[in-house]
């Protein structure tokens, strides 16, 4: 797919203030730092259309990006970072599950994992709810470009394994890396098949 324009259109803490529902969306959460920002910024071909930051904790609001002046990208704020002050991190819990459930044009969600981590509590507890709200999502790897080929390879199946324990079967399942671009022209392919559904 080809990417012609990507635009910011707004950013917002109220799911219910998000754009008019009335063109497909796709949205990006996992941990803090994890590369959701990165992910977006190489999909689009743009540096930095997406904030992004070494520290964790950099978005914290949900960001619409109008792609082809016909879909949307949403950045969302990552989970699970402890060092955020209390306060925040409990507006951010709300803020996700309301935007998640509620979003009627919501295509799919990715879940984004890093494969440098044996499988984490916390990104199998999202997973989980997502699946009990009955949210489509797929799982992203993400910064392949730190692990070898090998090492990708055994953590995938291990994360993989983890799901098993309690998933029938697994949701579509990408990696890439914002660093060298890989698994970019995958992820968009994906998402335009989506894109020509109704
Ligand atoms: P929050 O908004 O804080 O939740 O983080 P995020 O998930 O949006 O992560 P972000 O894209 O800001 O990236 C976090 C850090 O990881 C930055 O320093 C990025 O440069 C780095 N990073 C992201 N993706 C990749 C990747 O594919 N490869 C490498 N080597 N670094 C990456
Ligand atoms: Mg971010």
């Amino acid at each position: 797919m080809n990417i012609i324009s990507a635009n910011f259109l707004v950013s917002n803490t109220n799911p219910a203030a998000c754009p008019s529902p009335d063109k497909k969306e796709f949205a990006f959460i996992g941990r803090s730092n994890v590369g959701k920002s990165s992910l977006i910024n190489m999909l689009v071909n743009r540096k930095s259309l997406a904030k992004t930051s070494s520290t964790p904790g950099k978005t914290q609001t949900i960001n619409h990006f109008l792609i082809n002046d016909s879909w949307y990208l949403v950045d969302l704020p990552g989970y699970g970072y402890s060092k955020i002050s209390r306060a925040k991190s409990a507006s951010w819990g709300p803020m996700i599950e309301t935007y998640l459930k509620k979003r009627t044009n919501l295509v799919t969600t990715f879940v984004l994992l890093d494969p440098r981590l044996v499988p984490q509590a916390i990104d199998l507890d999202f997973i989980q709810w997502m699946g009990t709200e009955g949210i489509p999502f797929a799982l992203v790897f993400t910064k392949i470009d730190k692990l070898s080929r090998n090492e990708l390879v055994k953590s995938m199946q291990l994360w993989e394994k983890k799901l098993l324990d309690t998933w029938e079967e697994l949701p579509p399942v990408f990696s890439t890396s914002a660093d060298d671009r890989r698994g970019k022209e995958t992820l968009l392919n994906y998402m335009e098949s989506l894109l020509a559904t109704k």
